[in-house]
Formats: C-alpha cells, structure tokens, sequence
C-alpha cells in the first residue's frame, strides 16, 4: 500500500477516479478540523467538556439522567459551529455530486458542513445537530427556527425534546447504514476521509466496498486501522488533497 506523504495523486488514482462511474465517499471529523471543528480523537486522545468525557456527556444514558446538561453540552456546540464556514474539502465534495453517475457522500459528522457547502443527499449516520427530535411523538423540527426555550418542547405534541444526532450507545437511524451499505458495494472508488476509522458500524463501509472489489484511498494525516487495507493511503489534510483531484 503506496504512502503519498508529498500530496501528490498518483497516475493510477487519477486513472481509477476520472474513469469511475460510481464514487462513494466516507467522512469523518478530519473533514471539518480545516473549518475549525475540533476533532474527537485526533492526536490520540478523548475530548472532555466540564470534567465529562464526550462518551459521556454525549451518551444515550444522559438524556436519561440529565437532558438540560446534554442541551447546555450542543447549545455549546452549536454555538461554535455557527460561526464556521465549510472549507476546500467540503466545497470540492459538493462540486463531485454532478461530476459521476452515482455518486453518494456518508458522513459521521453532525455539523451540517457538507449542506452548507452545497452537498445534496448526504447520508447522514449520526444525525444533524441543527435538528431536534421529540422523545414522545418523533416529530423532528429544524432548531434554526427555534426558540431558544431551554429544556425546548415539541412544537406538536408538547413533549420534551433532544438533540436528533446519535448518542453513544443508540442504533443509528433505520436504514440509513443500509442504503450506504448497499452504495458501498456497488462502488468504483471509495475515498475514506477524515475518520479514525474505530467507530463502527461506520467502519466497516469501506470494508464492504474493498470486499466488492472497490479501488479504497484514505485521507488522513495519520494512518488508522483501516490503512492497511487501502489500495492508497495519502497522509495529508482533506483540505489540501481532495481539490488535487480535479487538477
Ligand atoms: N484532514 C483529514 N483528516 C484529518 C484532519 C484533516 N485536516 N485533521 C485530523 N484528521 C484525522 C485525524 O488524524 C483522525 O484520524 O481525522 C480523524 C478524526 O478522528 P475522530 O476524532 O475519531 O473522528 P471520527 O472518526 O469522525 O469519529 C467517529 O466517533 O465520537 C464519535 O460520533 C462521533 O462521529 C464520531 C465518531
């Protein structure tokens, strides 16, 4: 497995990605770090906010136990993805849309980034952090619109609401890793950026896209469990390597 550690897209590559009719793109936090937002694990450590790890202020269990403390925890968030803006990464992923005949972006990033970039259909597996979601009736409501009534209430039914992003010990929405599932293995070119790749079942989408045969590149400026598997590894900032593609 070749390491690109100049930035350069090797012949093969361009081959594979100018002659693909099918691309399939998996993201991670990497992707936002050049726009701003912190990473979760880059560098090799666990995030912490007021003395809680991020596993645990961002766990299933705290709804449960504390909601206003998981609102406080997003409103905080929110508050700093607000002012950012999506960068060279985000804008070259949403210029690919129309450039292939499939084409479908996954990501397990929650802060609308690749939207606000232009990107359609994103295959969102953790959820968005500019949505809510009614723990009575699930009725979802864009939390742009909203007031900022903390805890806030469903707009239909009056029950209480929560972040609509996957908390650490929840399923991921229904069918979503399906639908990506199904792309995954049907794809050409798998490009893998920005994830440390030990998150699962996210994981394992380019695991299914090699094992149908797929050409695997990861983005990352450090190599992860999933390095050796690529059929390419170019350590560098997705900033910085995804528009070398298009030269
Ligand atoms: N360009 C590309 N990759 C980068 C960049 C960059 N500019 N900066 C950092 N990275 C890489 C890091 O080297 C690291 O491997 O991005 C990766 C970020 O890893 P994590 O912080 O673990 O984020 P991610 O893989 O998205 O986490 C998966 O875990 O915490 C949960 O739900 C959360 O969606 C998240 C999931």
């Amino acid at each position: 497995m070749p390491i690109e550690a100049c930035h350069t897209i090797s012949e093969r590559l361009r081959q594979r990605f100018s002659t693909a009719r099918s691309v399939f793109v998996l993201t991670g936090a990497g992707v936002s770090a050049e726009s701003g937002v912190p990473t979760f694990r880059g560098g090799g450590k666990e995030g912490v906010w007021k003395g809680l790890p991020f596993s645990v202020i961002s766990s299933a269990a705290m709804v449960e136990r504390d909601l206003p403390a998981v609102w406080e925890w997003f409103d905080y968030r929110r508050d700093l993805l607000e002012k950012l803006k999506p960068n060279p990464a985000h804008d070259a992923l949403a210029r690919w849309q129309s450039r292939f005949e499939n084409f479908t972006l996954v990501t397990q990033n929650i802060d609308g980034l690749h939207e606000a970039a232009g990107s359609n259909d994103v295959l969102e597996l953790h959820g968005n952090i500019w949505r809510a979601r009614c723990l009575e009736c699930e009725k979802r409501e864009d939390l742009r619109g909203c007031d900022n009534a903390r805890p806030p209430v469903c707009q239909e039914c009056g029950g209480a609401i929560r972040p609509d992003v996957v908390l650490f010990g929840e399923m991921l929405p229904p069918g979503v890793f399906e639908e990506a599932a199904e792309r995954a293995s049907q794809c050409d070119v798998c490009l893998v950026v920005g994830t440390s790749a030990i998150v699962y079942p996210a994981a394992a989408l380019p695991e299914i896209a090699r094992a149908a045969g797929a050409f695997v590149v990861e983005i990352n400026p450090e190599l992860t469990p999933l390095s050796a598997m690529c059929d390419e590894v170019i350590q560098g900032k997705a900033g910085e390597v995804l528009p070398l593609f298009e030269i």
